[in-house]
């Protein structure tokens, strides 16, 4: 069943659980199947920003993966769906103290500067306890043979001295692994192998450096969708997890470690639709508006792009608030599911929110028999969507999300 069947049969319920989220089921257990087959051998960790909806969470455990969790709150959540301890890897620049003391023991928390190292040892000293935990490297290469860049994320190389005499000097911390991350949405599959050649071999630099045989490596994201499937090719994952297992296994360093990848939105990007009603239609000098429920306090990622376009031929790709022109289809179906006919028209597609901004779409064209009381489908809703928008904005009840 597709997306479209499934808001064609159960229109009558999903009109009255709008503005929702409505998630396909069995398409992200398809992604997750495709990725653990091509992947055999290498633990699939499910990126908690992408879209943190319980059910989903729940299901992703069951289905074998672990988590990536990106706050203190993201791990409860991953517990509280059933991922063991031991498959939760908790990586974020900036975590406090606090954050630290709330997750020690639950789950594996990747250091992301020497200092966290520092307030690591600390807080396992205080608690009597010892800590097997990761690290994040920061990259020395770009894409593509590009030079590494300035960042906020990971230890810089030059820094493993350091490293070395904090973690000499903290026995009760012991270093269980290592993580990289580049680059989410890649242009292509070349650019992944490459970046799994160059991780292998920095990893085992690394290794070499720090006389520590690596428990884990986590390589980190990097799988693309196709958000505009006219336009874009999805990237085949065919080759990408024997790429990674031979990179791997041709440096003894590297030998016995387990392999992670992460991934968000290849899993459940293109399984999410967002439903809002229309809600007014109106005319103002001579453009026409079509209001719906819920804009950037319901779906703020097309309200992004609408502005990142205004008078800018080629905004830079600012993941994940921006990926591209284009990425998101809007479809209009009638309360009884059945979508909308009719010659397409141009119009302003905004949201409700007192701000000209909360606008999804300049020109956008759909059906000229939209009428209030109809529903707009948004693609490509599955991932960094709710998780993404501004909820809070102007108290609006925030939109549903339903699993089918
Ligand atoms: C460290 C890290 N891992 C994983 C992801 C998930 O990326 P994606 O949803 O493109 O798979 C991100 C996204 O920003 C990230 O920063």
């Amino acid at each position: 069943m597709t997306i479209a069947d499934i808001l064609a049969s159960r229109a009558g319920e999903l009109c009255g659980l709008a503005p929702c989220y409505v998630y396909d089921k069995a398409r992200i257990l398809r992604e997750a199947g495709a990725m653990q087959k091509e992947f055999s051998g290498v633990g699939i960790l499910y990126s908690v920003k992408a879209n943190p909806h319980a059910p989903l969470l729940a299901l992703l455990a069951r289905a074998g993966l672990g988590a990536d969790a990106a706050s203190a709150h993201e791990v409860r959540l991953a517990l509280e769906a059933g991922f063991a301890p031991g498959d939760i890897f908790y990586s974020a620049p900036g975590k406090t103290r606090r954050d630290l003391e709330r997750t020690l023991g639950s789950c594996t928390i990747i250091a992301d500067s020497l200092n966290e190292v520092r307030l690591l040892a600390d807080v396992s000293c205080a608690r009597g306890q010892t800590a097997a935990i990761g690290v994040r490297l920061a990259p020395d290469f770009g894409l593509q043979g590009a030079a590494g860049q300035p960042s906020k994320f990971g230890i810089a190389l030059e820094d493993l001295g350091q490293l070395r005499d904090i973690l000499e000097a903290a026995p009760q911390l012991r270093l269980s692994g290592l993580h990289l991350h580049l680059q989410s949405q890649m242009p292509h599959e070349q650019a992944l192998r490459d970046y799994y050649a160059r991780a292998c071999r920095l990893f085992a630099r690394a290794c070499a450096f720090l006389n520590a045989p690596p428990g884990f490596l986590n390589f980190g994201s990097g799988i693309s969708v196709a958000y505009n499937e006219q336009r874009d090719r999805r990237m085949p994952l065919e080759g990408l997890g024997e790429a990674l297992r031979r990179e791997a296994a041709r440096r003894p360093e590297l030998a016995s470690a387990r392999l992670l990848i992460e991934s968000g939105r290849r899993l459940v990007c293109e399984a999410g639709t967002y439903l809002t009603p229309v809600v007014d239609i109106k005319r103002s000098c001579g453009k026409t508006f079509v209001i719906v429920q819920g804009g950037a306090n319901g779906f703020l990622r097309p309200v992004f792009a609408a502005l990142a376009l205004e008078g800018n031929p080629s905004p830079r790709v600012q993941e994940p608030f921006f990926t591209a022109p284009g990425c998101f289809c809007f479809d209009v179906l009638a309360p009884d599911g059945r979508p909308r006919g009719g010659e397409r028209v141009p119009v302003e597609l905004v949201g409700n929110l007192c701000t000209a901004c909360d606008t999804l779409g300049h020109d956008v064209l759909i059906p000229g028999e939209v009428a209030v009381g109809d529903l707009v489908a948004v693609s490509n809703a599955g991932s960094y969507a709710r998780s993404l928008s501004a909820l809070a904005f102007a108290g609006h009840e925030p939109p549903r999300e339903v699993l089918l």
